[in-house]
């Protein structure tokens, strides 16, 4: 695979038509702010992005920024975040914003590794707060990322054995300059052009290096482990 043409080509592609999504680019800046990059991230870890968006809202129009969400009242937070699931998630966001606040002066850590330091952040969430706020060379690898590289690369190997395989392939793709982008790219082209049952290879930006694709069958992977 043509790393740099794969990567250029996505790039150019999601310069055109990158959804319009509030955490990418808040009103007036063009720097992703860390702490809605952080909040989307943990309301997208389980519900749709069509179901976050309203939601994300209500809680950036309630608590704009890091320092009101580490006061909020806990029960609040939870009424707040009813209808999303998962409650778990919501008890570990406000852990997380008291916990940048008294242990790192108020602002995220801006590495993979300090951020997996928080509560609610695990390996992916790290990357993907590491890559989109802080510009990081991380490796983000979400189910729409992982049905891209397993065509892209033609990986035939059944997940999740085959997540190794990869994640080094993304790995081998994710460009050095804008890894924030690419990774909101491959998030994209997973949910609008590289669907599960069928794909819009004509019109994808990586249809011409795309080995699936090359070898008629896209649609067939990644391929599930039986059940
Ligand atoms: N899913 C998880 N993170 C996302 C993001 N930043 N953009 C779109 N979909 C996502």
């Amino acid at each position: 695979i043509a790393a740099r043409q794969v990567a250029g080509n996505l790039l150019a592609w999601y310069d055109a038509h990158a959804r319009d999504l509030p955490w990418r680019s808040p009103p007036g800046t063009n720097a992703p702010d860390p702490y809605r990059v952080w909040l989307s991230e943990i309301m997208l870890q389980q519900t749709t992005v069509a179901t976050v968006r309203p939601r994300f809202e209500e809680f950036v129009a309630r608590w704009p920024d890091i320092e009101s969400l580490a006061k909020a009242d806990d029960a609040t937070l939870m009424t707040a975040w009813a209808g999303l699931g998962y409650y778990a998630r919501a008890r570990n966001l406000i852990a997380c914003a008291r916990a940048v606040i008294s242990e790192h002066g108020g602002a995220f850590p801006a590495t993979e590794e300090g951020l997996r330091g928080l509560p609610g952040v695990g390996a992916y969430t790290a990357a993907a707060i590491a890559a989109i706020a802080f510009g990081a060379r991380a490796v983000v690898v979400d189910a729409n990322v992982a049905r891209v590289v397993a065509r892209l690369f033609a990986i035939a190997e059944p997940l999740p054995a085959a997540m190794p395989d990869i994640r080094a392939a993304t790995d081998s793709i994710t460009p050095d300059a804008r890894a924030g982008d690419f990774a909101q790219a491959m998030m994209d082209l997973g949910s609008s052009i590289c669907t599960p049952r069928s794909p819009h290879c004509l019109s994808c930006p990586l249809s011409a290096h795309c080995r699936a694709y090359g070898e008629g069958d896209p649609e067939r992977l990644p391929v599930k482990r039986p059940k």
